[in-house]
């Protein structure tokens, strides 16, 4: 995909434990809009994640390697001070549904609050990723049900390496 001609650098925040092909699909979309796209995983969750920090942006490296605008990093604290501090104008967020919009909604605001400079851009999720959470992909693969085209192959065998064990390892 061609890079666009513009300076913006925008901001991709997330958990991303584990990156899903919704993510994905918002990054491919996000990163043909924007000079610079950085993806960038939250270091300090209270949530108890499935993989570390370095995991999972090790695995949003791999299957961004392909784009080549985008980055991957990892922040802690504000996410506005980190925005400014890489330079960006703008954070992108998607939504699937109307119950993502309240939450998105608050966040937003805070963050104009906080740094009026810099916007949120909401791409809508493609509709045939809207149903798709790396919560919920999680919860279906423990409980033994096919995510096989919901999260990118190396992250599927990664999930399989993490909560099956080292014994599925083939
Ligand atoms: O993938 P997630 O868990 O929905 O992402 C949430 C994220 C990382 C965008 C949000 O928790 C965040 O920005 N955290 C950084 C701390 C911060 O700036 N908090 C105030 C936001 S209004």
């Amino acid at each position: 995909m061609a890079t666009p001609s513009t300076s913006v650098i925008a901001i991709y925040p997330g958990s991303f434990d584990p990156i899903t092909i919704g993510h994905l699909d918002l990054i491919e979309r996000s990163s043909a809009l924007v000079g610079t796209l950085i993806v960038s995983v939250l270091r300090n969750e209270t949530k108890q994640p499935l993989f570390s920090v370095d995991e999972r942006a090790e695995m949003l490296r791999e299957v961004c390697a392909r784009f080549p605008n985008v980055q991957v990093d990892s922040f802690d604290g504000l996410l506005v001070k980190y925005a400014t501090r890489k330079g960006a104008k703008m954070i992108i967020r998607g939504i699937r549904a109307v119950s993502d919009y309240e939450y998105e909604l608050q966040m937003a605001l805070m963050n104009r609050r906080l740094q009026p400079e810099i916007e949120t851009v909401f791409l809508m999720a493609g509709e045939a990723y809207s149903f798709i959470s790396a919560r919920l992909v999680k919860e279906v693969f423990r409980l033994g049900g096919d995510i096989s085209g919901l999260v990118p192959p190396s992250v599927e065998q990664r999930l399989r390496n993490r909560i099956l064990g080292e014994s599925a390892i083939k």
